[in-house]
């Protein structure tokens, strides 16, 4: 039986950050988010147990919630952050729908085969070891199941939001980053992973990984 993770401990001020943060996120991604979700409802009809791999403050989860009948499990590794999205969660009345774990990605804190859809939006660039962690996403998968890992926009997003949000997102994303923003490096992580069935999309939508098991 899996148990609810919640934040141990934080400071005022990464509390205050963190709300910073959720603040920029509702403030400046909102279309991005929207568009995403649209997108995946649409491609893969969600149901069932879905892990939401680095959640933030869980704004990118209510929305997929809303508009799917997955019981999500959203994994941040932030303590302040964490505790940030288990306030979003309780406003907007998701609690019986949406579990807040705190965790790291990379020693995901769920048994095989327990989810039916893996999502990750904006978090591969801050894995320390991509490989491990795409071995934990695929070891958590059921058979038939779906794991969509990357970033970006989703298709829906109109050129004018795209821009205004591209030049937000460059402005703040370290140069490292940008560096794992190409489609043969994450097509490497995948091989090195040991994942036989996966599909590289790079398009309007942005840079994801398409896994199925
Ligand atoms: C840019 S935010 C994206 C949030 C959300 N997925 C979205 O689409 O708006 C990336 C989040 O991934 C979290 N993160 C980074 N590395 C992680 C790890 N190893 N395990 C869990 N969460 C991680 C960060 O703390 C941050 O909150």
């Amino acid at each position: 039986m899996f148990e609810e993770r919640v934040p141990a401990d934080y400071s005022e001020m990464d509390l205050f950050k963190a709300k910073r943060f959720d603040k920029k996120v509702k403030g400046n991604f909102m279309p991005a988010i929207v568009s995403t979700v649209k997108q995946i409802t649409e491609d893969y009809g969600l149901d069932g147990v879905c892990v939401d791999v680095g959640c933030g403050t869980a704004v990118f989860t209510i929305e997929l919630c809303r508009h799917s009948r997955l019981k999500i499990y959203a994994l941040e590794k932030e303590n302040a952050i964490c505790e940030v999205a288990r306030m979003n969660i309780e406003k907007e009345r998701f609690t019986d729908k949406i579990i807040p774990v705190l965790g790291d990605a990379h020693e995901l804190p769920f048994e095989n085969e327990f989810a039916n859809f893996i999502i990750s939006r904006g978090s591969y660039h801050c894995w320390g070891d991509k490989v491990r962690v795409f071995k934990e996403i695929y070891r958590v998968l059921k058979k038939g199941g779906i794991g969509f890992v990357g970033g970006g926009f989703g298709r829906y997003v109109t050129e004018e939001e795209s821009n205004r949000m591209k030049s937000l997102r460059d402005h703040s994303l370290k140069e490292g980053a940008k560096a794992y923003s190409s489609p043969d490096k994450l097509r490497e992580v995948i091989h090195k992973a040991g994942i036989p069935n996966f599909r590289i999309i790079y398009d309007k939508a942005g840079l994801w990984v398409e896994i199925k098991k």
